[in-house]
């Protein structure tokens, strides 16, 4: 079948960023407030006290970034839309001047022979929204249909490529469960209801699309595999297995919650919540499938710490009884331990389970780029080999069957990584907070060298 995602015999590259994490101008040409903008006023929500309002001020730096972008020489470039740049109050009137500045993304992309990969939620609810109950709520999975169509009917001409979401388990399970993301909310129950209504919103978004004329139309998942570390662990990995994976590509592939989800998520076997063809809704929704992949998620029990980085919250994994994580090293600054093979295993095992499309829509690492080349700048072998050794993973499993259409790499530029602020750093161009200066990194070049193959 032929559609618009890479189809060339050679994997594709690309490198990504979020709007939220980039954009800055927070009330520049009628932007809205979201949910981001409220948590991070918090005291305590993030671990440098900063935030997003200023961010890389790509907003205001469109041209050069997009010139890092070209430089990369990679085929496609994944940026979200600020759904509170398009509609201020997440329903009803349009703001014209969001919509501009999409416009100038996308169109400044194709004048330089990159393509658009373009997503519809990376995280920023309208705040509005959220008053209105969020996630939780099934009304946002109406004002997300009516958005995207909108997003769609303005830049659709242009852009081919589309995921509804990304990271739907983030939004509802650190957002809603463990309190770590925005709203910060700390409710089990209405975290399974936001996973129910997230996934949902993608299947009413992607026929939208469809209806359009859309035929690429994806949703990003962060999959991991789920490796306990010893043989009474079993059960708790099943149970993390269940939060992070199944409850996506249940309704993905099969149309279904399985049983032993729903005995951990009673939310989700309740017929007021998930009512009568909501799941049909969504199987076979996807026309391919995004995996973000950082790490394999090794879990153990018992009541001795576990690791607590991001994602590492037990309190993600409502229900799941004695859980700990247990990293092995090496692990990046984030805490997350690296290993190509579980990059390799995920894509192979989800490639069966699905049969669709792949594409790794981010991979990356936090290092402390405390090295420097005589030039000053950043030399951050530790990136470029957990690059490189990823990326071969995907070739592998490439030859093992899995059909991976591209990899992009997570991320452009130092950003603001939401709960960690400003103080973990992925960028494959160093961003100076005092004067916003980029300075490509070592990776940048080697990831150049790469993509111009
Ligand atoms: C993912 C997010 C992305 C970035 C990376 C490090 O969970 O999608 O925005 O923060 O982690």
């Amino acid at each position: 079948m032929s559609n618009h995602l890479p189809a060339g015999p050679a994997l594709a590259y690309g490198a990504a960023t979020a709007a939220y994490q980039v954009e800055g101008a927070r009330s520049a040409d009628g932007r809205g407030p979201s949910i981001w903008d409220t948590f991070t006023a918090l005291p305590g929500t993030i671990n440098d006290g900063s935030d997003g309002s200023v961010a890389c001020a790509s907003y205001d730096r469109l041209e050069e970034d997009l010139d890092l972008v070209a430089g990369l020489g990679v085929g496609y470039y994944r940026f979200s839309i600020a759904w509170p740049r398009i509609q201020p109050t997440g329903s009803g009137r349009v703001e014209p001047r969001g919509l501009a500045y999409y416009d100038r993304l996308v169109d400044g992309l194709l004048a330089r022979g990159v393509a658009p990969m373009a997503t519809l939620y990376h995280w920023d609810l309208p705040q509005s929204l959220e008053e209105a109950g969020g996630w939780p709520a099934r009304d946002t999975t109406e004002r997300f249909a009516d958005y995207a169509a909108i997003a769609h009917g303005h830049l659709g001409d242009r852009v081919t490529v589309w995921a509804t979401l990304n990271e739907p388990w983030c939004s509802a399970y650190l957002g809603y469960a463990a309190g770590k993301h925005a709203p910060g909310r700390r409710e089990p129950a209405a975290a399974h209801r936001a996973a129910h209504h997230l996934m949902l919103a993608h299947g009413m978004a992607a026929a939208r699309l469809h209806d359009a004329g859309s035929d690429a139309v994806g949703v990003v998942l962060n999959l991991a595999p789920v490796w306990p570390e010893r043989p009474e662990a079993a059960g708790a990995a099943e149970g993390v297995d269940a939060i992070l994976n199944r409850v996506w590509l249940g309704p993905l592939v099969d149309g279904a919650y399985d049983e032993a989800l729903v005995t951990l998520a009673p939310p989700l076997g309740d017929p007021d919540v998930v009512r009568d063809g909501d799941l049909d809704l969504v199987r076979g929704s996807a026309d391919w499938l995004g995996v973000n992949y950082y790490t394999p998620m090794r879990v153990d029990v018992g009541d001795e710490p576990g690791a607590a980085g991001v994602g590492q919250d037990t309190s993600a994994y409502p229900g799941v009884r004695g859980l700990r994580f247990a990293p092995r090293a090496p692990v990046t600054a984030m805490g997350w331990e690296v290993d190509p093979r579980g990059l390799e295993e995920l894509l192979v095992n989800v490639s069966q389970r699905t049969g669709l499309p792949l594409m790794v829509t981010e991979n990356g690492a936090a290092y402390d780029d405390e090295t420097r080349a005589d030039d000053g700048s950043v030399a951050d072998e530790d990136r470029v080999s957990y690059l490189r050794e990823h990326i071969a993973a995907v070739e592998r499993a490439r030859e093992a069957g899995a059909d991976v259409r591209a990899y992009v790499a997570w991320t452009l530029l130092d950003n603001f990584e939401w709960a960690e602020g400003y103080t973990k750093t992925f960028g494959l161009v160093e961003v100076e907070r005092a004067d916003q200066t980029r300075t490509p990194k070592s990776s940048y070049h080697w990831y150049a060298g790469l993509a111009h193959g």
